[in-house]
């Protein structure tokens, strides 16, 4: 068997080495650096001849240098003469264009997917996709995990019993499902419509939230509009102004410090596969590293990835009583 080695691109060093104590081995010795004019540089700090090479880099913002560097990542690792490449991309960006909505637009998932493929990646593993459908963009093996699980299993606390899950969109509906099941919860779905300025409308929400705490979960947030307007909408219709919003992935840009400080949100709980920026806004940050690890060890074994999750995160009954 190729031995396995692990290196980090900049956006996820204390994840990549959250995985690497896991595995018990070193992390790899890479060095980025920028040219004055902004271009990226990279020089491996060993001879990978012949190696199996997982490189973590997730696509978080900024999100094209993020990007740029994992493709000069794959390509140096490409050229140094690896057996295999993996690209661990925990947050891929561009997951949200994966379909003209109107005429003249990109495809930009598709295009990520492929430029993956070009850069010298022979699989790619990455966790709760905007759509799962996006697994189909890749020409290349695709591992496609989810951190839906972990955030049930953070969330499994005796007081939420009465809670209901809310998917924030109907695109979400499938997530929240899923994460209901987790807890053995019922579920809402928010209707919400973005306008062509950006902004979120909610037009309704299906499923009974009168005088219940609501979970909301999302792949997803980045400026806070959807969580906002969801939280709005479940608190007019009289759900406990006590809300918990849980996503895989906290970007956080623009506005979303201010959104997430809505007085009827009580926790925001995200996971590790954007480095938690300094919002205060987060009350919990739930780590990904032991999934990922387990993934990479199952991967360079040749072993089934289906089969880690009835292991690491059995369904439970419900949530017990206090
Ligand atoms: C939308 O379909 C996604 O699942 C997220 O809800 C959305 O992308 C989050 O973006 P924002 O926080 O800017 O509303």
């Amino acid at each position: 068997m190729h031995e396995m080695a692990v290196y980090a691109g900049s956006a996820s060093q204390a994840l990549a080495r959250r995985v690497s104590e896991r595995l018990n081995m070193p992390l790899g010795d890479v060095r980025i650096t920028r040219f004055p004019d902004t271009e990226t540089h990279v020089q491996i700090g060993e001879t990978v001849r012949g190696k199996d090479v997982f490189v973590i880099q997730s696509a978080a913002p900024p999100v094209n240098e993020r990007l740029m560097e994992l493709f000069i990542l794959l390509d140096a690792f490409r050229r140094a003469s690896v057996a295999r490449l993996t690209a661990v991309v925990p947050y891929l960006a561009y997951t949200r264009q994966e379909k003209k909505s109107t005429g003249r637009e990109p495809i930009s998932a598709r295009l990520v997917a492929d430029l993956l493929g070009r850069a010298g990646a022979h699989r790619v593993v990455s966790i709760d996709l905007h759509t799962p459908a996006i697994q189909g963009f890749f020409d290349i093996a695709m591992d496609h995990l989810s951190a839906i699980p972990l955030l049930a299993d953070e969330l499994r606390r005796p007081e939420l019993r009465d809670a209901v899950v809310v998917a924030p969109d109907v695109g979400r509906a499938k997530l929240a499902e899923r994460f209901a099941r987790f807890l053995d919860l019922s579920l809402a779905i928010v209707h919400k419509r973005r306008r062509a300025s950006g902004e979120v409308e909610v037009r309704g929400i299906v499923g009974d939230v009168r005088g219940r705490l609501p979970i909301v979960i999302d792949d997803i947030i980045a400026t806070g509009g959807t969580i906002g307007a969801a939280v709005d909408a479940l608190v007019n219709a009289g759900a406990r102004p006590e809300v918990i919003v849980a996503a895989t992935h906290g970007l956080f840009a623009g506005d979303a410090e201010t959104r997430l400080s809505h007085p009827a949100i009580r926790e925001v709980v995200v996971t590790d596969t954007v480095e938690p920026a300094s919002v205060v806004a987060i009350t919990r940050v739930v780590s990904v590293s032991e999934l990922l690890a387990e993934a990479l060890r199952r991967i360079h074994e040749e072993r089934s990835i289906s089969e880690l999750y009835p292991t690491l995160y059995p369904l439970r009954d419900s949530i017990p009583p206090a």
